[in-house]
């Protein structure tokens, strides 16, 4: 299941968070302290209310069994800001359910395409939603690389991820 986020889900949201963050990506973060340190700065409680307050941002969670295992964020100017899924709960589709959940809301806003900075880990999963690389590396937070990416938006392509198993 996958729906907006509201304020309760801060605490569960941002563990997600952190947990993905420092186990997944380690191969983005290498254990280096001060890169974690800085990448994990403001993935704390009391920053995700204040996102999900901004009526610019778009929030969602996806939970199962009662619990959260992914959460996503797009801001009204078709960047994905946020993106984690549970180091447990990967590969089992809740990834793709959010993304065309945020999708979703950037067609509604008529939005020509979403834009984002990948992990080094996420590139191939973005790349099987459809996006493009979208220029040059850049270094974030210390050791760890973003990768721009963007993907083009048609009005029918919400219902073209449906067909290849979205939610
Ligand atoms: C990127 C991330 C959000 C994907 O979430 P997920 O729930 O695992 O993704 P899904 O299960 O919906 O995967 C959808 C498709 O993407 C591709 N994909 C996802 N992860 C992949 C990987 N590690 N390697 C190769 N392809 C991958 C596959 O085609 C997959 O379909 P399949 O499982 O049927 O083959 C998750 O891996 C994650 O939280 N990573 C750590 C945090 C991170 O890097 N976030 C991105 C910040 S920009």
């Amino acid at each position: 299941m996958v729906r907006p986020a509201t304020a309760q889900d801060a605490a569960p949201a941002i563990e997600v968070v952190r947990q993905s963050i420092m186990v997944s990506c380690e191969a983005d973060h290498k254990n280096d302290g001060a890169t974690l340190d800085r990448w994990l700065a403001n993935k704390k409680p009391e920053s995700f209310e204040s996102w999900i307050a901004n009526p610019e941002n778009f929030c969602v969670v996806a939970e199962s069994e009662g619990v959260v295992r992914g959460v996503g964020l797009i801001h009204c100017s078709g960047e994905v800001r946020l993106f984690y899924v549970s180091p447990d709960h990967q590969r089992r589709g809740f990834g793709r359910r959010i993304h065309l959940a945020l999708e979703s809301h950037a067609l509604s806003l008529g939005l020509p395409r979403m834009r984002l900075e990948s992990t080094l880990l996420a590139r191939k999963f973005y790349e099987a939603l459809g996006y493009i690389p979208a220029g040059t590396e850049k270094p974030r937070f210390g050791v760890l690389r973003a990768y721009p990416y963007e993907k083009p938006l048609q009005p029918d392509s919400s219902i073209q991820a449906t067909a290849l198993g979205g939610a």
